[in-house]
């Protein structure tokens, strides 16, 4: 029996009716797929995966889904971001660290300018698979297979470096279980708590050239937390205010590692990607008969879905159709990510057909994947672009009555020269100092921080607005 909602596609009723299994995908037109020589020992590298723990639980991942369903009603705001790949080179206790402070310190701002919760959702521990544009790179007369991310191959322009090589799957899962654990203990074991996140933003606005700017919602918040101590509430010894839920999140891309990490959920009988809470399908991989969709359709993750500017509405839905058929709230996250000069124009199409389909979604904004230019030689993307698209998304939702519901960000913890601008009006000429990613530019800890103060601004005029009309 197909259980179509209203308004749904047909073709809805030929998918449902397929059986999904954790390799079904194998039957499917795929895109992105890494050509690895030796499929025997792919196999046995998949096999060891399948045997080992799994990252996350089935429970995370529903709680996730419950605070995603809190950001498709309004309730709440997501705020997800981290590197654009994670790399082997790059894994240390410090490096997570400094990510984790810079994007606490953001989710205070924007829960007290928002006045709701934050759900935080790292691009982290696990998200090193990469969509590319061509399959081939050329130096010298020399081509070889593009760069993939860690977990397929290296960066090395050598016929070695850049073969696909499972093991490197096996040290993304212990990288990832590595990196989870210790994020695990600063979300729990005190490190998150409020004071101590507080104090780090005021020495972010201390130190900013726009720390006018940024002092007045500074000031707010340390006299409300100097009132919630004054009447007994101590961060030290309330749980709500001493730890955070923290969630990971990557691009399900490399689907034979997917199909390994996946397992049966023992209290439901239902099938979770145990590689991450939340997977997400690239702008690339989201053709509606492809493997990729058939692969995330059949797990019960919350799900990430980019939309770009070759989507057009009827395909959305169909996508939605197909991944949410149950039109469960936080099931599905759209993440557009259109450019600041498109976003106004090609936006309000694809939220007025969700919205009169009655589809529950998370609409967030991924203001950096449209607004990557070359300057000097390095990509790069301009911060003032970056805001404007966040803005332009923000009026988009404010003129067609639907909640902006979250941002996804590619930004680090360190002080590296990769986007320009922001308030240290980092220049094309200054990218060379400390250009590090090893794939697209990010946001670096000041810059992603500004965006939240920035994003406040936002926030709050969203709240301002939603104010007046309930007093209408
Ligand atoms: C990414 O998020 O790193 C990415 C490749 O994005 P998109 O699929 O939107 O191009
Ligand atoms: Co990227």
């Amino acid at each position: 029996m197909c259980r179509r909602p209203p308004g749904a596609r047909v073709e809805l009723c030929v998918m449902a009716s397929e059986r999904w299994s954790p390799d079904s995908w194998r039957g499917k037109p795929i895109q992105q797929a890494p050509v690895y020589p030796d499929a025997a020992a792919l196999a046995d590298v998949e096999k060891t995966l399948a045997g080992f723990p799994p990252l996350v639980f089935a429970g995370e991942a529903r709680k996730l889904k419950r605070a995603l369903g809190r950001v498709a009603a309004g309730e709440a705001f997501l705020l997800q971001g981290g590197d654009c790949a994670e790399s082997f080179g790059e894994h240390s206790a410090d490096n997570i660290r400094d990510f984790f402070r810079v994007f606490l310190q953001m989710a205070v701002v924007l829960t007290f300018a928002g006045a709701s919760p934050v759900v935080k959702v790292g691009r982290i521990a696990g998200q090193f698979a990469k969509p590319r544009t061509n399959p081939t790179e050329k130096i010298d007369g020399l081509e070889l297979p593009i760069y993939r991310g860690d977990i397929v191959n290296d960066t090395e322009f050598t016929p070695k470096g850049r073969t696909p090589d499972p093991q490197r799957q096996l040290e993304a899962y212990r990288q990832s279980a590595a990196t989870l654990n210790l994020l695990r203990a600063f979300a729990w074991g005190g490190y998150a708590n409020l004071d101590n996140t507080h104090r780090w933003m005021l020495g972010f606005v201390k130190d900013s050239p726009q720390s006018g700017r940024y002092q007045e919602l500074a000031d707010r918040i340390t006299q409300t937390l100097g009132f919630m101590r004054a009447i007994g509430l101590d961060p030290e010894e309330h749980e709500q205010l001493s730890r955070t839920d923290f969630y990971t999140s990557h691009e399900a891309l490399l689907l034979g590692y997917e199909q390994a990490m996946t397992r049966v959920d023992s209290t439901t009988g239902d099938h979770y990607a145990t590689s991450g809470h939340m997977i997400w399908i690239g702008d690339r991989t989201r053709q509606f008969d492809h493997a990729h969709v058939e692969y995330c359709r059949g797990v019960k993750n919350p799900l990430g879905l980019k939309c770009g500017p070759s989507l057009k509405p009827d395909d959305l839905l169909r996508l939605i159709d197909a991944l949410n058929p149950d039109n469960e709230a936080g099931r599905l996250t759209l993440i557009a990510r259109f450019g600041a000069d498109k976003v106004g124009d090609m936006l309000p199409a694809l939220t007025r057909a969700v919205k009169r389909e009655g589809r529950a979604v998370v609409w967030s904004c991924d203001p950096m994947h449209g607004n990557t230019v070359t300057a000097n030689g390095y990509k790069t993307r301009p911060f003032d672009r970056i805001m404007s698209e966040i803005r332009g998304f923000f009026e988009v939702h404010a003129a067609e009555g639907t909640h902006a519901g979250g941002v996804h960000l590619e930004m680090t913890g360190k002080n590296v020269t990769e986007c320009v601008g922001g308030a240290r009006e980092i220049t094309a000429g200054e990218l060379s100092d400390r250009y590090h990613t090893y794939c697209d530019p990010r946001l670096n800890a000041e810059q992603a921080i500004e965006v939240a103060f920035l994003l406040a601004e936002q926030l709050k005029a969203e709240r301002d607005q939603t104010k007046r009309a309930a007093a209408e």
